[in-house]
C-alpha cells in the first residue's frame, strides 16, 4: 500500500509523515530531502547552480541513502546541512530541473516497489505514484506554516526572522506551484486536511484514521 502526503512547505509534513509511517509500520520516504541533497552536493562540489546540465550531472552521479532517519550523500552525513537556509534556497535549482526530477522520480518509484510506504513531497500523488491507494494533501495557512518553520529552525539552533521566513515561503509556494515539471498540486482523488489549530499529534491521529479507513475499503 502506498500513502502519498503532498503539500506546501512548512505544513509540518516531514515530521508528521515520518511518525505516521512509524505508527503504521510502513517505510518512509522524504522526497524533499532528495532534492535538498542534490542542491547540497552542487554547492559542495563548487558547481554552478544556474548551470542546469551541471546540476543534472551531479544528481545522476549521487548516491543518496535515506535509511535510519539520516541523509547520507555519497557516504557523507548531510542530515543537518540540507536544512540550512542556504541549501533550502539553492534547492529550487534542483527542483525545477527536468532531468533531476526525472531521475529522482525514478528512484522514488523504485523505492516504493512492493512496499508499504508513506511518501512525502509535492508530486507524490500526482506524478510519482498516481495509482497510490491513499492520497493526502496537507495544508496550513501561510502564517501558521511560517511560525512553525521559525520554531523548527530555532530548535535546530538556526535563528530566523518570521517576516523573512514568510517572504521566502511565499516565493517557494509560488515556485512550487508554477513549476512546469512536478508542480505542487492536489491530486483530484486526494483527501485535503488543513492543519491550522491542530497539534502535531492530532494531525497524526487524523491521518492514521484516513489511512485505516482507506485500507478497510480496499
Ligand atoms: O519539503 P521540503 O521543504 O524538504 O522540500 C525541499 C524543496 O524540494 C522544496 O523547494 C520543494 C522541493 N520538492 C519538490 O520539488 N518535489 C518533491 N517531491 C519534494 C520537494
Amino acid at each position: 500500500m502506498i500513502v502519498t502526503i503532498d503539500g506546501p512547505a512548512g505544513a509540518g509534513k516531514s515530521s508528521i509523515s515520518r511518525q505516521v509511517a512509524e505508527q503504521l509500520g510502513f517505510e518512509f520516504l522524504d522526497t524533499g530531502a532528495m532534492y535538498r541533497a542534490v542542491a547540497w552536493a552542487v554547492l559542495r562540489q563548487n558547481r554552478e547552480l544556474t548551470d542546469a546540465s551541471a546540476v543534472a550531472e551531479v544528481a545522476q552521479r549521487l548516491r543518496i541513502d535515506l535509511s535510519g532517519g539520516k541523509v547520507l550523500v555519497d557516504g557523507e552525513d548531510a542530515t543537518a546541512e540540507i536544512r540550512t537556509p542556504e541549501v533550502t534556497q539553492a534547492t529550487r535549482y534542483a527542483a525545477s530541473n527536468v532531468e533531476v526530477r526525472a531521475h529522482l522520480v525514478e528512484l522514488q518509484q523504485q523505492f516504493g516497489r512492493e512496499k508499504n510506504l508513506v511518501t512525502e513531497g509535492r508530486d507524490q500523488g500526482t506524478v510519482v505514484f498516481p495509482h497510490a491507494e491513499c492520497k493526502i494533501y496537507l495544508t496550513a495557512s501561510p502564517e501558521e506554516r511560517a511560525r512553525r518553520r521559525v520554531a523548527d529552525l530555532a530548535a535546530r539552533g538556526v535563528p530566523a526572522e518570521f517576516d523573512d521566513i514568510l517572504a521566502q515561503q511565499n516565493r517557494r509556494d509560488e515556485e512550487d506551484s508554477s513549476r512546469e515539471v512536478g508542480p505542487l498540486r492536489k491530486a483530484d482523488d486526494a483527501v485535503e486536511l488543513c492543519t491550522d489549530g491542530m497539534t502535531p499529534d492530532e494531525v497524526i491521529q487524523r491521518l492514521i484514521e484516513i489511512v485505516e479507513a482507506r485500507k478497510a475499503s480496499l
